[in-house]
């Protein structure tokens, strides 16, 4: 049956051919009908930027467990639509046109269980709708006596929560992320990581050495936009430009990814001006990679994010941090927001010889990188750091037999 026909008060609603839930609680399942507005928190906020005029939508009471529908959405998903409703506690927003009777089905979460699916966070497509819509129109129905569709979700990274991010390839998803037989390529969880914290849709991300092109499909599928460049481009949609004198205005950009040369380690090209010629040992090294910061303190917006990918280096028994000499120059421009540790795993010397050398001539082997997340300051930001008193909590003292 065609979806439309079941759509009271013969409303338009041609085109439409995805579907969300939204969770309520009994106290705030009578707001959402009263404002038309469905609203949820940043953990969710990719699913509303989704949903566009027209898509079908269901509203699950966690207090009762029970599922509510359909509605349709009356706009686009977005942000602060009512900035004002739920003290501003879930700005991701979108309006909601009630058509006639609302239906609904008990024991929902018995429903979703078998869908199969993250109601939360997936949206899902005209089948699954189709099929809670009958379950609405018939709530008696049998579960167990019922095909129940399948919801296909392409796997995205988990947003991480702690300092310390481990990756066991190098991308995700049905669509491949960069190259990952490029020197040097970065795993795209990382960039999605930084994507999904510190932009929202439609904002620009600049990579200025952009090698195989990770960041450009990692912002594709995220719906951001993106402007890369690389001295030695590798495919059409990266320009190629020195990151020292980038064709960028200033205060241009809402993030910058970037994962620059490490030192000599690796060839990545053959032109001249490439970074990744330097020595990491050499104090030059870090003067130019100081200018592309010195760009990207330019073209990045007051108050954004910059993500600095890099490594330690030891080399003919000598190490050198090259992780913290490249953060004291990125200090000089930025505030930091907080250093990542980030598992090196994919590494050529990452086999049992180089492991045996290890002990034996007393070194270690490189086991992860840092990600530098930096700010580019904003008065709003120093005037509300001048300001804050850090209370500690005082807890107390566990007594030894507690333990
Ligand atoms: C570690 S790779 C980047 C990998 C990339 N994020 C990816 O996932 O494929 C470093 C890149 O910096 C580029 N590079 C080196 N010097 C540069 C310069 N002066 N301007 C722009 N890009 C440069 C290299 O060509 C190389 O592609």
């Amino acid at each position: 049956m065609k979806i439309e026909s079941k759509i009271k008060n013969g409303m338009s609603v041609l085109g439409y051919k995805k579907g969300c839930i939204f969770a309520c609680t009994n106290k705030s399942f009578g707001e959402c009908l009263s404002y038309k507005i469905f609203g949820t928190n940043k953990v969710y906020s990719e699913k509303v930027y989704k949903i566009k005029k027209g898509d079908v939508l269901f509203l699950l009471n966690i207090d009762n467990d029970t599922l509510y529908g359909p509605f349709i959405a009356d706009s686009d998903g977005g942000k602060n639509i009512n900035p004002q409703i739920w003290n501003g506690r879930y700005p991701y927003q979108v309006k909601v046109s009630i058509n006639g009777e609302i239906k609904s089905f008990k024991n929902a979460s018995r429903l979703l269980k078998k869908l199969n699916f993250n109601w939360k966070e997936d949206i899902f497509g005209e089948e699954v709708i189709e099929f809670l819509m009958k379950i609405l129109e018939n709530p008696d129905v049998d579960l167990s006596k019922i095909p129940i569709p399948q919801v296909e979700v392409d796997e995205k990274p988990k947003l991480e929560t702690t300092t310390l991010w481990d990756y066991p390839k190098q991308s995700y998803g049905k669509t491949p992320k960069g190259d990952n037989k490029y020197p040097g390529v970065t795993p795209a969880f990382i960039i999605y990581n930084l994507v999904r914290r510190y932009t929202e849709p439609g904002d620009l991300v600049l990579d200025p050495m952009a090698g195989s092109g990770t960041t450009i499909d990692v912002c594709r599928e995220e719906g951001r936009r993106f402007i890369a460049f690389d001295i030695s481009p590798t495919r059409p949609d990266i320009i190629q430009a020195d990151a020292r004198e980038l064709p960028l205005k200033d205060n241009s950009v809402d993030m910058i990814f970037v994962d620059s040369p490490y030192g000599d380690n690796v060839k990545y090209n053959d032109h001249p001006k490439d970074i990744g010629k330097i020595s990491a040992e050499s104090e030059e090294f870090y003067d130019e990679l100081e200018k592309v910061m010195k760009e990207c303190y330019r073209v990045l917006k007051p108050g954004k994010v910059l993500g600095w990918l890099i490594g330690d280096q030891w080399v003919k028994k000598k190490f050198t941090p090259v992780g913290f000499k490249v953060f004291e120059r990125l200090c000089k421009y930025f505030e930091p927001v907080d250093i990542i540790c980030v598992v090196r795993r994919g590494q050529t010397s990452n086999t049992p010889v180089w492991h045996d050398r290890a002990i034996k001539f007393n070194f270690y082997l490189r086991g992860f990188k840092y990600l530098h997340i930096m700010r580019k300051p904003n008065e709003q930001g120093r005037k509300t750091m001048e300001n804050r008193k850090v209370k500690w909590g005082e807890y107390e003292r566990k007594k030894k037999n507690d333990l």
